[in-house]
């Protein structure tokens, strides 16, 4: 079976390498008598490359051959991605990606082409990097009314987290390095405020509930805001801070989705999960709750889930895999601030005892927070769990000025 890569970046370099590496035991696999490389596509030049003979700069070489019969996306970005996906689907190729942002921003459009045209358009690595999960949630999971799934999604932040709050490494440092490993966006600021953490929650919550949820309705709120004081606080409250990703069902319509810095008891699942690796946490009502955890993003992690996905379309070479989701709703998402959370709160004061005195007036049963070398002009508290619209109401009317305000997550 002949196959083309799109893009020879980080991750489309090392799915040519791990199907070259592998290839007796990935055609063993497939129930193909070969799988070969047959076009790769970049717009640089790779002379000295050993498949230099594979390279092509014009796409028109990969979709008009008849003979391709897997096409692998690696590009990233929405265009030409979504040109080239749909062309080649339309030709009645396969098409394999690992382009969040493609599959976040075009994946239902995209998933009814493959429809029409009876081929497979699969996507495991666009979501926790090497970890299986998208292919559980549609099989092994297919049983269970999913209420919630939420995770640490994103490799990138939660190496920066790791590396800041356990090894006191700089932000820019730690960056650099997860820029060095291959783990970061070609912008990194994508990582960083969150927008990769929301495509990826976007992939799963269509996935679990079934309608295709755009990343523009997905509140989304990046790292950047973390301080050492609230890493401090949350461990005071017995707990830390991740970057946690979140869809959960508000009633039987209707969902909400987030992705922002959250506290997490330390004894959760995902509290421990650190460095690159993500954890993804699904609350199904039969099954209870299941965390998948590995590696988050990388050259090879990422590679495996791709060729996983080439080996499929392989042996389902001539049945598309049944598999996705349907239309997007208006109004399907709704205002974050309608579920019920408890908050915490970092804030300064001119007067602590006023402010004191305050919370606890607001609140029942608000739990004060203290740390080490804590300030008399600062005061850090968690609320009960309230709706989110009146507590952070509540919090705006206290007399102190805002730092921090995160949710407390109960897993
Ligand atoms: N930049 C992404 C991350 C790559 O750090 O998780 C994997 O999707």
């Amino acid at each position: 079976m002949q196959i083309a890569i799109m893009g020879f970046g980080t991750i489309g370099s090392g799915v040519a390498e791990l199907l070259l590496k592998n290839n007796k035991s990935i055609v063993a696999k497939s129930g193909q008598a070969s799988m070969e490389i047959k076009y790769i596509l970049d717009i640089r030049d790779f002379d000295n490359h050993a498949l230099r003979d594979c390279f092509t700069k014009n796409f028109d070489d990969i979709v008009n051959d008849p003979s391709v019969r897997v096409v692998v996306e690696c590009m990233g970005g929405l265009e030409p991605a979504f040109t080239y996906v749909s062309s080649c689907l339309a030709a009645g190729k396969d098409v394999v990606t690992s382009n969040k942002e493609l599959v976040a921003e075009k994946g239902y459009e995209l998933l009814e082409i493959a429809k029409k045209n009876n081929v497979n358009f699969l996507f495991e690595a666009s979501v926790g990097g090497g970890i299986p999960i998208i292919r559980p949630i549609s099989s092994c999971l297919a049983a269970n009314e999913i209420e919630e799934i939420a995770g640490i999604l994103n490799g990138t932040t939660n190496f920066i987290l790791t590396k800041m709050f356990t090894e006191q490494t700089s932000f820019e440092d730690a960056l650099a390095q997860a820029q060095q490993n291959g783990y970061a966006e070609r912008n990194p600021a994508a990582d960083i405020e969150g927008h990769d953490a929301a495509r990826k929650i976007c992939i799963l919550a269509s996935l679990c509930f079934g309608k295709h949820i755009y990343p523009g309705s997905v509140e989304t709120v990046g790292i950047t805001g973390i301080t050492a004081e609230d890493v401090a606080y949350a461990a005071d409250w017995g707990g830390t801070i991740k970057l946690i990703g979140r869809a959960k069902k508000l009633n039987d319509e209707k969902i909400c989705a987030t992705v922002g810095p959250c506290l997490i008891q330390a004894h959760s699942q995902l509290a421990n999960v650190n460095d690159v690796f993500n954890a993804i946490l699904v609350r199904g009502d039969a099954i209870g709750d299941v965390v998948f955890y590995g590696r988050g993003a990388g050259k090879f992690p990422t590679a495996s889930a791709v060729v996983a996905d080439v080996i499929d379309c392989a042996r389902h070479s001539t049945k598309r895999k049944l598999f996705g989701w349907g239309a997007p709703e208006d109004g399907y998402v709704l205002d974050a601030e309608l579920q019920n959370s408890s908050l915490y709160v970092r804030a300064d004061t001119d007067d602590y005892v006023a402010a004191f005195n305050a919370v606890n007036r607001a609140f029942d049963q608000p739990q004060i927070l203290h740390r080490e070398g804590e300030p008399k002009s600062e005061i850090a508290f968690v609320t009960p769990v309230l709706r989110e619209k009146e507590a952070r109401a509540a919090i705006a009317a206290l007399p102190m000025r805002m730092k921090t305000i995160l949710r407390v997550l109960d897993y």
